[in-house]
């Protein structure tokens, strides 16, 4: 039984058919690899799933119940986070007051465990945690994403683009993280443009082009896939 099932989900903005049909599974304690061009569904993907852009048909299962069309704000409690593309930190707002935005609705001891977790798994926050969030680097903002999104202990962690115009060294740092998180048994669902990291993380991956589901595959075979090497691996 898959932790995440989509089936044959499509999605629009308008008039605009951005999802044509994406079918992709998630088993328990997965990484799972979104890879694709520009434009090609991968956010949508991930934004369908969390409710914010809702999938206009399709299905979308979560440990077992249904949440097609379970809005956004309900999606962490059900157990799934999203650190969005961008990364979308509140600027003017320090680091510590963002991942207390990230424990919503929860309160008390289990908040200040989760947030004693996130500074073991990146220091960098807690030195930082009363500077604002929009003075700080990208790399550390996309670790506050990922951090404010780990405060809602989901079981599915969604992160977009998480090396997305960020330094190499920070990079890896966040990439080690991200192992570190799943081995502390969340699933993964990671989307990348730049692939090579991401299929080394991940068990299985997708690709995906214009809206569908073009090649799955066990990311060891991705990676070794001439048409996979020369449009998503730079080589
Ligand atoms: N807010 C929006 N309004 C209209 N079209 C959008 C919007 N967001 C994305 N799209 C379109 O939907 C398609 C998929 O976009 P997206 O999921 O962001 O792709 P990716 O994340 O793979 O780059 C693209 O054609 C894009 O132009
Ligand atoms: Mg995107």
């Amino acid at each position: 039984m898959p932790l995440l099932e989509v089936s044959d989900v499509r999605a629009h903005y308008g008039s605009i058919e951005a999802l044509k049909g994406v079918s992709l599974t998630v088993e328990p304690g997965e990484v799972v690899t979104l890879i694709g061009a520009n434009g090609a569904g991968k956010s949508t993907t991930l934004r369908s799933i969390s409710g914010l852009t809702p999938a206009t048909s399709g299905r979308i299962v979560f440990e077992d119940h249904e949440i097609t069309r379970v809005p956004a704000h309900e999606m962490p409690a059900r157990g799934i986070a999203l650190a969005p593309e961008g990364r979308h930190c509140f600027p003017r707002m320090t680091v510590r007051e963002n991942l207390d935005l990230g424990a919503y609705r929860r309160r008390g001891q289990e908040v200040a465990a989760d947030l004693e977790r996130v500074f073991d798994l990146f220091p960098r926050l807690q030195e930082r945690e009363n500077q604002k969030a929009g003075t700080m680097s990208g790399g550390e903002q996309q670790m506050l994403a990922i951090g404010r999104a780990l405060m809602a202990r989901p079981r599915l962690l969604m992160l977009d683009e998480p090396s997305m115009g960020i330094a190499p060294i920070l990079v890896q740092r966040i990439y080690e993280t991200i192992g570190e998180i799943n081995r502390s048994g969340v699933a993964i669902l990671l989307v990348e443009q730049n692939a090579n990291y991401a299929l080394d993380i991940s068990r299985r991956g997708y690709v995906l082009e214009t809206g569908r589901v073009a090649l799955a595959n066990d990311s060891a075979e991705l990676r070794d896939d001439p048409d996979v090497q020369r449009a998503y691996l730079g080589t």
